[in-house]
């Protein structure tokens, strides 16, 4: 089928199968591959995309369903984007590989609450997974990106459990 849709600002007509996830469009038809696939069955967050200015999954989003909507990727912040100037400047990513997800995620949290308190942070983020476990980079970048002053934990021991063995060796 062809699907009419609108992405990064442009209108693009996606000719797949009705069932085929967002996802393999939007990398495969289009080559946006800043969208990344990690679990596919919506669990790790590393596909995340804007649909009509919501945070969603594009790994288990059919194509069919978002006909006529309006889909942002990581390529269409622009790079300019708060949440992509405070990642650059905290230097979050370790591997990177989740942290297009990540930035979607925050980059749609700053849309709708510009200054988010920690349990809106933590609420908005929690479908991202992050193996390195860069948790309090991204949760400091958020801060900074909203105006609000943070500072990264000095410590290990600043890290809680959820954060992963990684986080303070760089
Ligand atoms: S690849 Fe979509 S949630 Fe993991
Ligand atoms: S930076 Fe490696 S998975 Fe998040």
């Amino acid at each position: 089928m062809a699907v009419n849709l609108e992405i990064n600002g442009k209108p693009v007509t996606a000719k797949a199968a009705d069932d085929t996830p967002l996802l393999w469009v939007v990398r495969d038809e289009l080559g946006l591959t800043g969208t990344k696939f990690g679990c596919g069955v919506a669990q790790c967050g590393a596909c995340t995309v804007h649909i009509d200015g919501q945070a969603t999954r594009s790994c288990v989003t059919p194509i069919s369903a978002v006909a006529g909507m309006k889909i942002t990727t990581i390529e269409g912040l622009g790079g300019a984007h708060p949440a992509q100037q405070a990642w650059a400047k905290l230097d979050v990513p370790q591997c990177g590989y989740c942290q297009s997800g990540q930035i979607m995620s925050a980059a749609a949290l700053l849309a709708e609450k510009p200054r988010p308190s920690d349990e809106e942070i933590d609420a908005a983020m929690s479908g991202n997974i992050c193996r390195c476990g860069t948790y309090q980079r991204i949760r400091a970048a958020i801060k900074e990106a909203s105006g609000i002053s943070a500072a990264l934990p000095k410590t290990a021991e600043a890290v809680p459990a959820a954060a992963g063995a990684n986080q303070g060796a760089r």
